[in-house]
């Protein structure tokens, strides 16, 4: 079976992983760097791309070392080529391609966003194409028809900012740490989702776009007001967003006849979210499938089995692959309307 290297640092977590043809993940880690970028409250470039070189060599040793594997016995080096932050993907992408030139290996310049789209056949091995994504990260708000390794039709993008980053605003807002997804859904299981009136943006319209910023100025204007405990204003807020995400994948699943319905990427592991949509797919009379929680937020097993479908396509890619900080999945689809929209 062959065996895929993986490595990932588009963001702030370095990862490698080393993952088989079959599904076997043999090793992997993730290094985070959130106490790094936390006094900040978001990701700052330039100290993410200094770490991802401190951390990434060492990182790859210490996989291949775990599961006893010899770098020249690796068949492929799948590397993160973007989007992302530019000095942090060159990190991944140029180790990959000093291994890929040192081994005489095929280097395959994977899409980030490819491999949170393709993660959940990695553990799911029934899943076939087509099937309507929800890829809902830091970066990106999507609902995507993905019909085939490298075939998507994105459906609807977000026209401000991210799902994550609405949960890392609001955290930042409840002065909460980064990253602000797990610290909302913690605090939240001692509020009450109705206690906040919030606005659910564009629920209800035609096409199945997203919009987020309108509820962070809300929650911004709750906390000035200084009424409300901070557990009902992040019970409130995490049910708006997942009020939003339902009314709007519920729209596309209409658009498409896709049987399955799959979330994947950081919010992805957020519990009430995965809950409501299991629910609509099943109202809806599709599957669902999503992976677990660890295979959502950033990892390199998703780099490695993207790596590892397109190998087995033979979509290598050649040594002059660019990194590129922008790299939509669709490149087809057009711009939509709204201020700084997105993908
Ligand atoms: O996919 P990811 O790890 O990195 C990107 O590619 O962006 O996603 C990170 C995002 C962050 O905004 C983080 O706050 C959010 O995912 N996130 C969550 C949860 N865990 C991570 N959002 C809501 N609930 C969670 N449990
Ligand atoms: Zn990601």
């Amino acid at each position: 079976m062959p065996l895929i290297l993986g490595l990932e640092s588009s963001c702030d977590d370095s990862a490698v992983a080393l993952v088989s043809s079959d599904r076997q993940i043999l090793a992997q880690a993730v290094v985070g760097q959130n106490d790094a970028h936390r006094p900040f409250g978001g990701v700052v470039p330039e100290i993410a791309a200094r770490a991802h070189v401190d951390i990434l060599p060492g990182l790859i040793r210490a996989v291949l070392a775990e599961a006893d594997v010899a770098v020249g016995e690796v068949d492929a080096i799948a590397a993160t080529a973007g989007p992302g932050l530019i000095g942090g993907v060159m990190v991944a992408l140029l180790a990959g391609k000093g291994l890929a030139i040192a081994t005489g290996k095929p280097l395959i310049a994977v899409n980030h966003l490819e491999g949170h789209a393709l993660s959940p056949r990695l553990v799911d091995r029934n899943l076939d194409f087509p099937y309507l994504l929800l890829l809902a990260s830091g970066g990106h708000c999507q609902l995507l028809e993905v019909r085939g390794v490298g075939d998507y039709r994105r459906l609807a993008t977000t026209i401000d900012d991210a799902a994550g980053e609405a949960f890392d605003k609001a955290a930042k807002l409840l002065g909460l740490g980064y990253p602000g997804g797990p610290a909302i859904e913690q605090l939240a299981k001692d509020g009450d989702p109705k206690a906040v009136k919030l606005p659910r943006p564009l629920v209800g319209s035609g096409e199945p776009h997203f919009s987020f910023a309108g509820l962070k100025g809300a929650v911004q204007r709750e906390v000035a007001g200084g009424k409300h405990k901070p557990g009902d204003l992040a019970a409130s807020f995490q049910q708006a967003v997942i009020d939003c995400m339902i009314d709007r994948t519920r729209v596309a699943l209409a658009a498409s006849n896709a049987p399955t319905l799959v979330v994947a990427g950081g919010v992805a592991a957020n519990g009430p979210l995965r809950a409501a949509l299991a629910d609509l797919a099943a109202a809806e009379g599709r599957a669902f499938s999503v992976p677990p929680a660890w295979l959502c937020t950033d990892n390199a097993a998703m780099i490695a089995w993207a790596g590892a479908e397109r190998l087995a396509l033979g979509m290598t890619d050649g040594l002059d692959a660019p990194a590129r900080a922008r790299w939509p999945l669709d490149e087809t689809a057009e711009k939509v309307r709204g201020a700084g929209a997105k993908g």
